[in-house]
């Protein structure tokens, strides 16, 4: 099993890496998060964001797996299907997706939680995705939740009402004002029926006997490694675990059958949410990129907020994954600047650190920058590594130095084929 993470804050360009390689798979397979993500693929000149379903979706044959380590919320997987379908009605979803048993259902009344959480000032405001995702891994974690493989228990309905019941009073108790309950509870169950026509499966099993048998398995991370619950900018973070460990977890896959762990990096950071960002560029550059990236949350559509590359973040990331191999997105946004910079450490209460894990509030830390030359070519339709400008040739050298890991891919642009494989 190979695996594809973000390395950075979310948003680095994986599912398009995705979408390209999983030519070579027989199986993408996502392992954490739910519709928190949103991986941006372009396909015919038309762009479409998939939030639950994994990236290998537009190819037929790949078999598409959401994994025991997601949640999945019906409501907006059928949306996401339906929405899918008027894309491309040749994609045969129901056919090309199939779902996990121990995967978790995010219950309606977990987004109107997750609101109330963001909204009320008892709480720490994270700047979520307002998708109900820590509520459900919360009530994961308190063994009170119920999963995919539930849907056919006679007392599923029950179960679930019960929930409803219990967390909307919860809500209204707090002075809440709440949409019906009938008709989130009615939504709810007809989404449920919806989700039955895909087929639900004891997905270690099928996962385990497919590498047995010789086929390749491509897990999907959603999120990135600055988000991991564990290990990212607490509180800050998604509620699930994104790195190369999770995808053994969250997909029931031992760590002795992993390949390759591919990186996904920005060639700048960009983070959208709350929480320490030690490289953000606030003058008008940092609007610029902005704007030349079209750096807006593909999910909840909320400006990015915009940083230089950082470098002691990087490594930690590519530490704690293992990272094999680099792919560098969103060069081809930096084309034109006079100098590009890169942070190599920070300065912390006078001391130097490369501890970014350590670091617990945006004004204890200044980044200290590398100025390197930019470069002035446009690089969008380059398709041999030999003919890059020389000033990129020197920043992507700098990076595979400092990591110790080579650059792969670097992605010149939105479209499929705007890609240059580098060894
Ligand atoms: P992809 O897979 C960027 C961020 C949210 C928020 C924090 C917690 O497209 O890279 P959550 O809804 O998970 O409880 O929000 O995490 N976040 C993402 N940021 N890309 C994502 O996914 C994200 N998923 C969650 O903005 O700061
Ligand atoms: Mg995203």
């Amino acid at each position: 099993m190979d695996i594809v993470l973000g390395l950075q804050w979310g948003d680095e360009g994986k599912g398009k890496f995705i979408d390209l390689i999983s030519e070579d798979y027989d199986i993408v397979a996502r392992f954490n998060g739910g519709a928190n993500a949103g991986h941006s693929i372009e396909r015919k000149g038309k762009r479409i964001t998939l939030k639950s379903l994994p990236s290998g979706i537009f190819i037929e044959g790949i078999q598409n797996v959401i994994g025991t380590g997601m949640v999945v919320d019906p409501v907006n997987f059928k949306q996401e299907v339906l929405n899918l379908k008027s894309f491309d009605e040749s994609i045969q979803v129901e056919e090309y997706v199939v779902i996990s048993q121990k995967a978790h259902l995010v219950l309606p009344v977990y987004k109107l939680m997750d609101i109330f959480m963001e909204e009320n000032p008892f709480y720490t405001t994270v700047g979520t995705t307002k998708n109900g995702i820590g509520p459900t891994y919360a009530n994961k974690a308190l063994r009170q939740n119920v999963r995919v493989g539930d849907m056919y228990a006679s007392d599923f309905k029950a179960r679930v009402h019960h929930i409803l019941e219990r967390e909307y009073n919860l809500l209204i108790s707090y002075g809440q004002t709440l949409p019906p309950f009938e008709t989130m509870e009615e939504e709810f169950f007809d989404a449920v029926d919806f989700l039955k026509r895909f087929k639900f499966i004891d997905s270690e099993m099928f996962l385990n006997n497919s590498l047995s048998g010789g086929k390749k398995i491509l897990a999907e991370g959603a999120q990135a490694a600055m988000l991991d619950i564990d290990h990212g900018t607490y509180p800050h973070v998604t509620s699930s675990t994104t790195l190369s460990a999770g995808a053994c977890s969250g997909l029931g896959i031992s760590p002795k059958k992993v390949g390759e762990i591919y990186g996904v990096t920005k060639a700048y950071c960009t983070r959208v949410g709350n929480g320490i960002f030690p490289t953000e560029i606030f003058d008008e550059l940092g609007g610029e990129i902005r704007s030349r990236g079209n750096e807006f949350g593909s999910n909840t559509g909320r400006p990015r907020r915009i940083g230089w590359l950082d470098l002691p973040a990087l490594k930690y990331a590519v530490m704690i994954n293992g990272v094999t191999q680099l792919v560098l997105t969103k060069a081809d946004i930096l084309s034109g600047l006079r100098s590009v910079a890169v942070c190599t450490h920070y300065e912390s209460d006078g001391k130097k650190t490369e501890m970014i894990s350590g670091l617990f509030s945006n004004d204890q830390v200044r980044s200290v920058l590398k100025w390197m030359k930019g470069w002035s070519t446009d690089i969008s339709d380059l398709k041999e590594s030999s003919h890059l400008p020389a000033e990129l040739i020197d920043f992507l050298t700098f990076l595979e130095k400092e990591l110790a890991i080579p650059v792969s891919y670097l992605s010149t642009g939105p479209g499929r084929e705007q890609i240059i494989k580098m060894h």
